[in-house]
């Protein structure tokens, strides 16, 4: 496995229509590794393949011990709505709220090839809509409300602590 250049805001690759993977190979399980090394060195709940500068539909979370690699994913379903906070590793530094349904349906491939159907609400879901969105090139930052840096995220908290 090796560490990759996570892309950030501002290049053209993170604004584009990532393509299909025709063929799971060795090449595709290798970026697959690649990234969750990259997404867990720096510190990310998930990371989508265009951030490591590859142009396909591919993504990784991992929420609570769980990592979910996804290939050519497809969002099912959908209701309900939350908004809560986040980041992304493309935009550091920058947090906002982002309106995401409560609950999704998702499927996709693993990397054996195989149809996987994953049911989340809460984070989970905002992680899967979030890194979905990185394929069809649409940043969280360009729809989030409350655009804070981590400083003023930060003092926030410690204002909810002494209330
Ligand atoms: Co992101």
């Amino acid at each position: 496995m090796a560490l990759r250049n996570i892309v950030e805001r501002g290049d053209e690759i993170l604004d584009k229509k990532a393509k299909e993977v025709k063929a799971i190979d060795d090449h595709i399980c290798m970026i697959l590794d690649d990234m969750l090394e990259t997404m867990r060195a720096n510190n990310g709940v998930g990371i989508a393949a265009p951030q490591v500068g590859i142009r396909r539909r591919m993504f990784i979370v991992e929420v609570d011990g769980v990592v979910y690699e996804m290939i050519n994913p497809e969002i099912l379903e959908q209701s309900g709505s939350q908004c809560e906070y986040e980041g992304c590793l493309s935009v550091p530094g920058l947090y906002g709220r982002v309106e995401r349904p409560e609950y999704v349906k998702i499927a996709g491939l693993n990397r054996q090839g195989e149809r996987v159907v994953y049911e989340a609400d809460g984070f989970l879901a905002t992680a899967f809509c979030h890194e979905n969105d990185h394929l069809d090139g649409q940043l969280f930052i360009d729809k989030a409300v409350d655009i804070k840096t981590a400083e003023e995220l930060y003092a926030d908290d410690e204002d909810d602590a002494e209330e």
